[in-house]
C-alpha cells in the first residue's frame, strides 16, 4: 500500500472498544463519553476479517489500542486470530495497565510482543489525580512489572506534557532511562473538543521538553527502538535506555506516517485528525468487497494532520483521541 505522497503503509492500528476505565483529563470528561452501541462494534471475527484481507495489501504491523484495549472481554482471544493471519509480524498494545498484571501472561502468549504503557507522573497522588481514578498509580505500576517479567521488549511508557502538573517530572522521567531498558517518550498535548481549554492553558512544546533534558547530561540523537513510529530519539550516555519526544503540534512526522486506523466501529481512517474515514463495518455486514474501500482511503490519505494549538480547527471535530484509538 503506497499512497500518493510514497508513503509506504504497513502498519493499521486498531481501537476495539471506546471504553475506558480511566478519565485522564486530557483525554476524556469525568462522565465519561457517548460510548458507541454495542451492536456498532465490530466482533473479534469482522476485524480479523479486515486484518485477513488487508495483509496480502501490505499490512504487516497491527497494535490494539482503544480507549483501554483490556476492557474489551478476552482480548486475547483477537490477538491470537490476528496473530494467525500470514504476513503479520508484529503487533502490540497500547495500554494505560491499569488491567495488564491480570492479561499480560495470556495476551504474551497470544502473540503480543511489545506494550505501550501511559504513565503520566512518578507521584501517586498526581497519576490518582490525572487520571481521576483513585488508586490506578499501584495498579499501573503493577502493570508495568509484570509487562518487565513477562520480557515484553521493548517497554515504551508515554507521558503526555501537562504545564503545571507533571511538567516538573520530565527530569526525573528521563533519568529512569539511565538504569532502565524503557523508551520514555513525552508527547505534546493534542487539542480535542473535550480538552480545549486545558490543552490551550497548559501546553508545554517538545523543544522544552528537550532543553530540560539537554540541562541534565549530554544527549545523543539515537535510532529509536523497533516501531519507527512518530518519536524521535535520544540517549544519555551510558543509559541502558532511550528518552523519545513525539511532537504532534509540529507536524514533523507526517512526511514519514506509515499507517492507519481502524476505529471500533469500524471506520478506516486514513489519519489521526480530520473528518475522512471510510465505513467498512457496513460493507462486511453486506458482504461487499472492501477491497476497493481500503483502496479508495489509501488514495485520499491527506498529506498532514492540521491542528492548531488550542482549536478545534483541523481535530475534524474530535472529541476525544480515545474515539479513533490515538
Ligand atoms: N494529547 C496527547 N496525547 C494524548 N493521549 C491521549 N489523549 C491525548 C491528547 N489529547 C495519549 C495517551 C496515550 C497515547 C495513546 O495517547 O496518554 O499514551
Ligand atoms: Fe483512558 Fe488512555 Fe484516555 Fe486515559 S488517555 S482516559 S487511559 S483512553
Amino acid at each position: 500500500m503506497i499512497d500518493q505522497f510514497g508513503r509506504k503503509i504497513e502498519y493499521l492500528r486498531i481501537s476495539v472498544t471506546d471504553k475506558c476505565n480511566l478519565r485522564c483529563v486530557y483525554c476524556m470528561p469525568m462522565e465519561g463519553l457517548d460510548w458507541l452501541k454495542r451492536q456498532s462494534i465490530l466482533s473479534f471475527e469482522e476485524i480479523a476479517d479486515i486484518v485477513r484481507v488487508m495483509a496480502p495489501m501490505g499490512l504487516c504491523k497491527v497494535r490494539f489500542t482503544g480507549g483501554e484495549p483490556l476492557v474489551r472481554k478476552d482480548l486475547w482471544k483477537l490477538v491470537e486470530m490476528v496473530a494467525q493471519v500470514p504476513g503479520i509480524e508484529d503487533i502490540s498494545l497500547s495500554t494505560n495497565a491499569i488491567l495488564l498484571a491480570e492479561q499480560g501472561q495470556s495476551l504474551r502468549d497470544a502473540g503480543i510482543d511489545r506494550v505501550n504503557i501511559s504513565l503520566d507522573s512518578l507521584k501517586a497522588d498526581r497519576v490518582d489525580a490525572i487520571s481521576r481514578r483513585p488508586g490506578s498509580f499501584h495498579r499501573i505500576m503493577r502493570g508495568i512489572e509484570v509487562a518487565q517479567e513477562l520480557d515484553f521488549h521493548p517497554i515504551k511508557i508515554n507521558v503526555v506534557v501537562i504545564g503545571g502538573q507533571n511538567d516538573d517530572e520530565i527530569e526525573d522521567f528521563a533519568l529512569m532511562t539511565k538504569d532502565k531498558p524503557w523508551s520514555v517518550r513525552f508527547i505534546e498535548l493534542m487539542p480535542t473538543g473535550s480538552n480545549l481549554d486545558l490543552s490551550a492553558k497548559s501546553f508545554v512544546s517538545c523543544q522544552e521538553v528537550l532543553s530540560r533534558l539537554r540541562s541534565i547530561s549530554e544527549l545523543h540523537p539515537v535510532t529509536g527502538p523497533v516501531g519507527n513510529g512518530p518519536a524521535t530519539y535520544f540517549k544519555f550516555p551510558e543509559a541502558k535506555g532511550t528518552v523519545g519526544v513525539i511532537t504532534p503540534m509540529s507536524h514533523n512526522f507526517c512526511d514519514r506516517c506509515n499507517r492507519m486506523r481502524l476505529t471500533a466501529d469500524g471506520q478506516l481512517r486514513p489519519c489521526l485528525f480530520g473528518d475522512i474515514q471510510t465505513n467498512l463495518r457496513d460493507a462486511l455486514r453486506e458482504t461487499r468487497d472492501i477491497v476497493p474501500l481500503i483502496e479508495e482511503t489509501l488514495r485520499i490519505k491527506p498529506e498532514r494532520h492540521h491542528l492548531i494549538q488550542g482549536s478545534m480547527e483541523g481535530s475534524g471535530g474530535l472529541v476525544a483521541l480515545s474515539q479513533t484509538g490515538g
